[in-house]
């Protein structure tokens, strides 16, 4: 028989959207008469824009004729999809990257998963805590964290996030040698403003650690101190990957695509202590275990760069913004303890009565059958918090409120 990768048997329990799904569903096959809303996974309800769905039907037809169709997409991602994400993602902000640094993907999720490929399963790994569970239980699989105890992965380095510190993560005492940072922020819905991730960079440039930074959420700023792209910072190219995803931006979850910038300039070592360009090896991996993102996707994904495209997805994003604005609200004038929101589409709510993260989520499912997500989900920092998205429809929204505050 076959030997599995026992890194996998360490993993606790399913991932944690699958488990909140499992229990979302037995109370609605026990409950079928109940309304259930969902206000937990950062799924979006909003239409496409009208820019995407001409772009997929010019793209659909195309491939009807000989002369248009395409095959296999290039591996890392088509020239004026590439273009245009280098002109509006970048240039506009003072970034400069060259085309050969972006490696359009089939979203951020996987690529914040299989970065850990190209790196080796000695580096020590830190992570914000509460944090997007992709990252531990990928680096878990690689066999990078050794055990889970007590709510915590033994060779994993954390960087505590919570009220105390206005979520903002203190630099590690010891070397490490990666860190995740997502900023804004999934779950916490907070952000780092300008001097706050230049401190980060610095400390990375000094200490050569290996920053991945996951901006999926940069197109929900409304504050002008917040980087949109890590790049914004001087030396940044040095010492970061970035991660971009379509998904919330432009309302791609069901789609996919997202991209990840990794510079040129970027070392990583080999054991000889050799100096490797990470570009190289993502390049690599990419054209080896990926082949392309969808043609239709990408061309769809190139019509939120005109100028009616932008147009039409601020007009969502400002949607949910408005949902997170009602929740926010909401949920201070009954005196609870809510934070993110302004920059952010997710909304963490400290759980009233000291609650424990899964008690509440059950009290919301059962009694007002809302779906939220438990924060201990993110993390051991997370208990006693509750994340709710402002991806749902505002009706839902609304009755959310409502139902919350009877
Ligand atoms: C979330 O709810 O945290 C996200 O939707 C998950 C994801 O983007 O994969």
């Amino acid at each position: 028989m076959a030997l599995v990768n026992e890194h996998f048997l360490k993993l606790p329990g399913s991932y944690l959207f699958s488990e909140i799904a499992k229990r979302v569903n037995t109370y609605k096959q026990a409950n079928p008469e109940q309304k259930v809303i969902s206000l937990g996974i950062g799924d979006v309800t909003q239409p496409l824009a009208p820019v995407v769905i001409e772009a997929m039907h010019k793209a659909v037809d195309e491939m009807a004729s000989e002369s248009t169709m395409r095959g296999y997409a290039p591996e890392t991602g088509y020239s004026f999809l590439i273009n245009a994400i280098l002109e509006n993602d970048f240039k506009m902000r003072g970034v400069d990257l060259d085309a050969d640094e972006i490696f359009i993907s089939n979203g951020a999720k996987s690529d914040t998963g299989n970065i850990g490929d190209i790196l080796g399963v000695k580096n020590i790994v830190a992570v914000t805590n509460p944090v997007y569970p992709v990252y531990l239980d990928t680096n878990a699989m690689a066999g990078r964290s050794g055990i889970f105890e007590k709510g915590l992965w033994q060779d994993i380095v954390y960087l505590p996030c919570s009220p105390d510190n206005d979520f903002v993560p203190a630099i590690p005492s010891e070397k490490v040698d990666i860190i995740y940072l997502c900023f804004p922020n999934n779950p916490t819905g907070t952000t780092l403003t300008k001097k706050e991730l230049k401190k980060w960079v610095d400390y990375a440039l000094d200490t050569k650690t290996l920053l991945l930074f996951d901006a999926a959420y940069e197109a929900f700023i409304t504050e002008d101190d917040v980087p949109h792209s890590i790049y914004e910072i001087e030396g940044a190219k040095k010492v970061a990957i970035e991660f971009r995803s379509f998904s919330k931006t432009a309302g791609f979850t069901g789609l996919r695509c997202g991209y990840t910038v990794v510079p040129k300039e970027l070392m990583g070592e080999d054991a000889a202590g050799k100096p490797i360009p990470l570009n190289q090896l993502w390049r690599r991996r990419q054209t080896t275990k990926f082949n392309g993102t969808a043609y239709i996707v990408q061309r769809a994904a190139e019509a939120i760069y005109s100028k009616e495209g932008q147009k039409q997805i601020k007009d969502t994003i400002n949607y949910y913004m408005e949902n997170a604005r009602i929740i926010k609200e909401n949920l201070e004038q009954i005196g609870l303890k809510v934070y993110g929101g302004i920059n952010a589409p997710y909304i963490w709510v400290k759980t009233p009565n000291n609650m424990l993260s899964w008690e509440y989520f059950d009290k919301l499912l059962n009694e007002k059958q809302i779906v939220t997500t438990p924060g201990v989900g993110f993390g051991k920092s997370g208990e006693g918090f509750i994340r709710l998205t402002a991806f749902g429809k505002k009706t839902d929204t609304l009755e959310a409120m409502k139902r919350i505050r009877m």
